[in-house]
């Protein structure tokens, strides 16, 4: 599409209020090198490391994932340039009026009417400037009830994470790939997760922070368009959106298996998320 029909295209959206929009869902190839992960052939019930759906050759690359779509360059810019006139506090008000307005959310089958009681949306939680977002793949039980990201047990173990960070929940944000609980903790489905990705989008925008980290192998693949599982993926650089991406296990998986070698992996990838914010990396 010539750039001013996209342009014109955009804008329309806008007027809708669609602000943001997310890259293809559309699966793309995956590269004839990528790394088998171990865990998803091992582990194939654990929804925190996924199931086995491809068997490739193992090789001592590192993974990588695969660019998100170029076609949301122009909107990007347009809509970055519109952010950055904002000042802390409207940022922080258009992040307030996006979670009130979202509690009337109909956009996918997780939506409260559609599938539970609760009928909570967990927007996210946490410092609206904060340097570090952490992202999560859904809310949970205790997520849904009390309308917070991660305060169940997993949330309790990765507030003990950012406690030995040196941190606070409140200096971070937290929240998710999506913003309703799914029915029986399934993993959310693909047109969900492409119904919410434009919010999670608009967050960041607005958040603007320096390093990202994705818990899980669903906010990891869903967000890096990868199939490399985490085992691989964790503790390597990634980018999303221009932000750079640590990948790690979720906190869920690391209380199934409280190993030392997993709590280990996880304490590596948070030091090197503290050197990249402290510019300690490039
Ligand atoms: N697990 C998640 O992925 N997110 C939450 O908010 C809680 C548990």
């Amino acid at each position: 599409m010539p750039d001013a029909d996209l342009l014109a295209h955009l804008r329309f959206l806008r007027s809708l209020g669609i602000t943001h929009l997310p890259t293809s869902s559309a699966e793309r190839p995956l590269p004839s090198e990528a790394p088998v992960d171990k865990q998803e052939s091992s582990t194939p019930a654990d929804k925190h490391t996924g199931t086995p759906t491809h068997q490739h050759t193992r090789t001592a690359e590192p993974p990588r994932a695969l660019p998100v779509a170029e076609e949301t360059d122009l909107f990007e810019q347009q809509r970055t340039a519109e952010v950055a006139t904002l000042s802390p506090t409207e940022r922080r008000a258009r992040m307030e009026a996006r979670a009130k307005e979202l509690a009337d959310c109909d956009r996918c089958k997780l939506c409260p009417a559609r599938n539970h009681a609760a009928n909570r949306l967990v927007y996210g939680a946490g410092n609206p400037e904060a340097d570090i977002v952490f992202v999560g793949e859904g809310p949970g039980e205790e997520e849904d009830r009390q309308g917070i990201p991660f305060v169940g047990r997993a949330g309790e173990l990765l507030t003990k994470i950012i406690g030995a960070m040196g941190l606070r929940r409140d200096d971070v944000y937290i929240c998710n790939v999506v913003k309703h609980r799914a029915p029986g903790n399934r993993d959310p489905e693909a047109d969900e997760i492409e119904a919410c990705e434009p919010f999670l989008l608009e967050q960041l925008d607005l958040i603007q922070p320096r390093v990202l980290v994705t818990l899980g192998n669903c906010a990891t693949k869903t967000l890096l368009r990868t199939k490399v599982g985490i085992t691989r993926m964790r503790g390597t650089w990634q980018t999303y959106h221009g932000i750079p991406t640590m990948p790690t296990f979720h906190p869920a998986y690391v209380l199934r298996s409280y190993t030392r070698t997993n709590r280990e992996a996880v304490w590596s990838d948070m030091k090197a998320v503290m050197a990249k914010v402290e510019g300690r990396s490039s």
